[in-house]
């Protein structure tokens, strides 16, 4: 019997020939996910310590930008953890017609707050999509540092949404960009830094926080840290040094990511 060579197909080829073809079938359908995300904005401002007023200010021209699909709080939300400041505050939210994600502040916890934080708003920390983007809500403020179990979740969480535009809110800083309020700082430097690497490692496009009473950005090993305190209570700084009451707008377009910030007074 006379074998034909070219009739004898080795299965091996068969695959190695597949994977090319595969993997351009997933780059096209990345490429297809990644194109046919709406593009969308949201608003981002903190410190507002009960202050209803400047808040009004913020939510009408937020209102008024068709383009901003939610907004985040950084935290502070209210002075002094009161009831009656919580329901003042959830009544405002509720009647603005905007959906609220909420950042947990040290002035929100103290004197049991934290409990009508719980009751109001839910979770302390959590992560939530919207169309291509991951946004992750952390609570550096109850404890005044980030804890174990909260590493624990955003390892896990950024490890199961590789490759999304990734977003991550808290309350007291990580570090100072202006270097004058080194007292505000997220406690536990050995933790802190720890999520800073995490950050880095899964590439996480903005992280921002309140606390500073102002408004600062800088980036940090390709990550971009944004500090906006400016939503009502007293300022930290000189205008000219980011002192103004202000909220930020961030555009996602895409892996396109542009931010303004949104001076409240000229
Ligand atoms: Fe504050």
């Amino acid at each position: 019997m006379i074998w034909d060579k070219k009739k004898i197909q080795n299965p091996k080829s068969k695959i190695q020939t597949l994977y090319p073809s595969l993997t351009l079938g997933i780059i096209i359908l990345f490429l297809f996910l990644s194109v046919s995300a709406n593009a969308f904005s949201f608003a981002v401002f903190g410190d507002n310590h009960g202050d209803l007023r400047t808040l009004s200010i913020i939510f009408s021209k937020i209102r008024s930008d068709k383009d901003v699909a939610f907004a985040v709080n950084l935290g502070d939300i209210v002075n002094n953890g009161s009831a009656d400041e919580y329901r003042r505050y959830s009544d405002f939210i509720s009647k603005s017609g905007i959906k609220v994600y909420n950042v947990m502040g040290n002035h929100d916890a103290v004197l049991g707050g934290y409990k009508l934080f719980a009751k109001y708003f839910g979770k302390d920390y959590y992560s939530f999509d919207h169309e291509n983007a991951h946004f992750v809500i952390l609570n550096n403020s109850f404890r005044s540092f980030f804890d174990e179990a909260q590493k624990d979740f955003l390892i896990k969480d950024l490890e199961a949404n590789k490759g999304k535009p990734t977003f991550v809110f808290f309350h007291k800083p990580t570090f100072d960009p202006s270097d004058v309020y080194t007292a505000y700082l997220a406690s536990d430097r050995k933790m802190t830094e720890k999520m800073m690497e995490i950050f880095e490692k899964y590439r996480v496009r903005y992280v921002m926080a309140g606390h500073i009473h102002a408004y600062l950005k800088t980036q940090r090993n390709g990550i971009v840290y944004i500090v906006s305190g400016g939503a009502g209570g007293p300022l930290h700084l000189p205008a000219s040094l980011g002192g103004f009451y202000h909220f930020v707008k961030i555009t996602v377009d895409g892996d396109r990511i542009k931010d303004e910030v949104v001076r409240l007074y000229e």
